[in-house]
């Protein structure tokens, strides 16, 4: 796609409020108009339907091809409505928390966690790409698998100059065992974006090492909490949240809308 002039559409009215703005990383991914709708709510159920009709037209006018949504598990009424205009409930995201950080203590795990620079890129996209299998877009059997894992390769990519997220590899002296893509937040909080241990040592005892490599390498850097989001059907990483000892807050609910005819 060439580069034009994000979209995006605000509508506020006594019946329904929503913002939706286009990811412009996934329109280039997908090669379609990727929106998200980034704030939704309903306030009088019944008559938002025909206000909504407003923002359905705009997205026909404008040939978007895919529009996602993330709400709050307990907003049911919004899920609903969704639902009622063809959005499809895709995954229940989960996510886990660990506070506290100063006040643990984490076991040494003989595994260094450090930047990642230009000369580790190719590597890691490659894992990027092999990893992930259960998010919203390769669960979702409406878009090609090859074009999500690519989606994660390319965020690997970005985040190595990214203005706020950082790239963390964690390796085994020589060895390459996984990443972090990591974002500092306020109050000495961190937020895991992406994370994955290389397939080729995966179901070794990594994946357990390197999240502990990881939680020290925040204690020692003065953090107080680590924050994630992860696919409820991940059970793989969630049997390992839960072996760390994460809690788990709010749960969300990821819903996709995607033009059939486009
Ligand atoms: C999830 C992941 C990090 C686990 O790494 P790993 O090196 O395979 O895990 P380990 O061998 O260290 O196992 C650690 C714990 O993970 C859990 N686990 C690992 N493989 C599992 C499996 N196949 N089924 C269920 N739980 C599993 C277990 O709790 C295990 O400890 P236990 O066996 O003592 O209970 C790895 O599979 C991965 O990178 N997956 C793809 C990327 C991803 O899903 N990232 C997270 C979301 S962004």
């Amino acid at each position: 796609m060439t580069a034009t002039a994000l979209l995006e559409f605000a509508l506020e009215t006594p019946n329904i409020r929503l913002i939706a703005r286009e990811v412009s990383w996934d329109s280039v991914v997908f090669s379609t108009r990727v929106l998200q709708l980034q704030e939704f709510e309903l306030l009088d159920q019944r008559a938002a339907f025909y206000d909504f009709k407003n923002y359905e037209g705009w997205v026909a006018k404008e040939k978007v091809g895919v529009v996602s949504c993330r709400l709050p598990n307990e907003r049911i009424r919004e899920s609903m409505f969704l639902e009622a205009r063809n959005f499809k409930f895709i995954e229940t995201v989960l996510h886990p928390c660990l506070n506290r950080l100063q006040h643990r203590s984490f076991e040494a795990v003989n595994l260094n966690v450090a930047t990642a620079n230009s000369s580790d890129l190719d590597i890691l996209v490659d894992v990027a790409k092999q990893s992930f299998g259960y998010e919203r877009y390769h669960i979702d059997p409406r878009f090609n698998s090859k074009r999500a894992d690519e989606r994660y390769g390319r965020w690997v990519a970005a985040s190595l100059c990214h203005e706020s997220q950082r790239l963390l590899k964690v390796m085994d002296g020589e060895r390459l065992v996984g990443f972090f893509v990591v974002e500092h937040k306020r109050n000495q909080e961190i937020y895991w974006h992406l994370t994955a241990i290389n397939p080729r040592w995966q179901g070794r005892g990594y994946g357990y090492r390197a999240w502990l490599a990881m939680l020290r390498h925040h204690q020692m850097a003065g953090y107080r909490s680590v924050t994630t989001t992860i696919s409820a059907g991940n059970s793989r990483v969630l049997n390992l949240y839960a072996k760390l000892g994460f809690r788990f807050i709010a749960p969300e609910k990821t819903f996709h809308w995607v033009n059939e005819l486009a």
